[in-house]
């Protein structure tokens, strides 16, 4: 056998066992705190989910995540915590939607692309438009 061959299958292994180091398994939940959508949806869909719920609301990812306690390095955004309250009333919201969409529309959304795209049903955007309070869209300017 070609020894050229055997160097070329080594170093060929050597890069996929790398390559598969740093892609761990997406075996464990990727969702570490998801009380609505599935545990085990991908983050690419996460992302998509969580894109669209922000430009719905006119926030950004802050409106809902907080920064990480001072003192915490690298400071980030902590997606997981439920520190702030609008995360909490937004999982209420999506329940409300949810039942909604099921009884009135016969929809049930699954949190999958197809579901965020489908036109049939309530989403937030049918309500917020664009802003965290729907219903001051016609109050009074102070
Ligand atoms: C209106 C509130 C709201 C906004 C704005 C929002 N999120 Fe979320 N986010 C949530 C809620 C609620 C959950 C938990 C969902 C559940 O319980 O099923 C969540 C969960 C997440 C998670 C999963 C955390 C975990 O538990 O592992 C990530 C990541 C995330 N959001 C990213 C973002 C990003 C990025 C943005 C900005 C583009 C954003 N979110 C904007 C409400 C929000
Ligand atoms: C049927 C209409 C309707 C739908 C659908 C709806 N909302 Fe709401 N939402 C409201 C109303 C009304 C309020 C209360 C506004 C107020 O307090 O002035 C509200 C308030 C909120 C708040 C609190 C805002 C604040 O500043 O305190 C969050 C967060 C929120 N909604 C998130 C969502 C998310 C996320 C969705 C989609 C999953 C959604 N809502 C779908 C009507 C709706």
């Amino acid at each position: 056998m070609n020894k050229k061959l055997i160097i070329y299958a080594g170093v060929g292994l050597f890069i996929t066992v790398g390559v598969a180091a740093t892609h761990p398994p997406t075996s464990e939940s990727s969702c570490k705190n998801c009380k609505v959508i599935p545990k085990n949806i991908d983050d690419e869909q996460m992302e998509r989910l969580m894109h669209r719920m922000s430009h719905d609301l006119g926030s950004g990812c802050t409106f809902c995540h907080p920064f990480t306690k001072p003192g915490v390095n690298p400071m980030r955004v902590d997606f997981v915590t439920d520190e702030l309250p609008a995360k909490n009333i937004a999982r209420k919201m999506m329940i409300m939607t949810d039942k909604i969409n099921k009884k009135y529309f016969g929809f049930k959304n699954d949190y999958s692309l197809e579901a965020m795209n489908s036109k049939l049903a309530l989403n937030c955007n049918t309500c917020h438009r664009g802003l965290p309070k729907p219903n001051n869209h016609f109050s009074i300017p102070k």
